[in-house]
């Protein structure tokens, strides 16, 4: 038996062992109540409350707007549905960078006001303290390398990152030193799937990848775009499940001139 069909709640402990089977880790993100119910009912593993938030709720450009308290509002939304999958919350920009004490006090703060279970922060050696200060509270942390969105200033483009040799070393360095650090698990996003697989296969905690290719322990997409509610963004990385921005127009639209024609409510849809 599979340890995801065992396993009534999801704990770092149940992702590493995941790992130890070679049974592939599934994550999505969600921001709302209504969404994660659907995602948990469904047998998620992870439930990431991203800060891509900023971007898919908000409508901001980049994920640098969002702030700790808008966070820690959708991270309690989603913890109220989820009864199985870990529930981990992406420390926002300016959280915690630069100052392990200020990085401490946010995640203390997410994991008291929402009850999630974790908190992610983007970055290698440069949030070491951040990350090693989070974990003398007991919370655990997973990081994020390669296309971190809130470095897109430094960065200039959302292009695949990692290309090339010194940035692919830089990043296997920085993995191995997350795993030393005491991180649970690692996001890799858009960089070269055989570099996935090796930084994969170099540490022994879990690799979650987006764009990184099939050779991570795991794979996670964001909702909205997985679900097509959001056409302009089309990487080469996502897969579409459905069409949603065309079906939810369509009841949009029948709805507008059910209203329009007097056709809704009819008798039955009266008291
Ligand atoms: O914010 C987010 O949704 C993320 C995923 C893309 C991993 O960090």
């Amino acid at each position: 038996m599979s340890v995801h069909k065992e396993i009534k709640k999801v704990t770092t402990n149940v992702l590493q062992e995941m790992k130890k089977r070679g049974e592939k880790i599934a994550m999505l993100t969600a921001y709302d109540f209504t969404m994660a119910r659907i995602i948990d009912s469904a047998g998620i593993d992870v439930i990431l409350i991203g800060d891509s938030a900023s971007n898919v709720m908000a409508g901001h450009e980049t994920t640098l707007p969002i702030t700790l308290d808008q966070m820690i509002y959708h991270a309690s939304s989603v913890v109220r549905a989820v009864n199985r999958a870990l529930v981990v919350v992406d420390l926002p920009f300016g959280s915690y960078q630069g100052n392990s004490k200020e990085a401490l006090k946010s995640a203390i703060r997410i994991m008291k006001e929402s009850g999630a279970h974790a908190v992610k922060l983007e970055g290698g050696r440069e949030v070491k303290e951040s990350i090693e200060r989070i974990l003398t509270a007991g919370i655990p942390v997973m990081g994020h390398l390669g296309l971190t969105p809130q470095s897109i200033y430094k960065f200039g483009t959302y292009n695949v990152r990692a290309k090339e040799d010194d940035e692919a070393d830089r990043l296997i360095n920085d993995a191995k030193l997350l795993e030393t650090y005491g991180c649970f698990a690692i996001v890799l996003e858009k960089i070269p799937a055989a570099l996935a697989t090796k930084v994969s296969q170099s540490i022994s905690i879990p690799v979650i990848g987006i764009g990184a290719g099939g050779g991570t322990d795991g794979q996670v997409l964001v909702t909205h775009d997985m679900l097509g509610m959001n056409l302009e963004f089309s990487p080469r990385f996502l897969r579409r499940y459905l069409n949603l921005y065309e079906s939810m127009g369509n009841a949009f639209k029948q709805y507008i001139s059910d209203v329009k024609s007097k056709d809704f409510p009819n008798d039955k849809e009266q008291y």
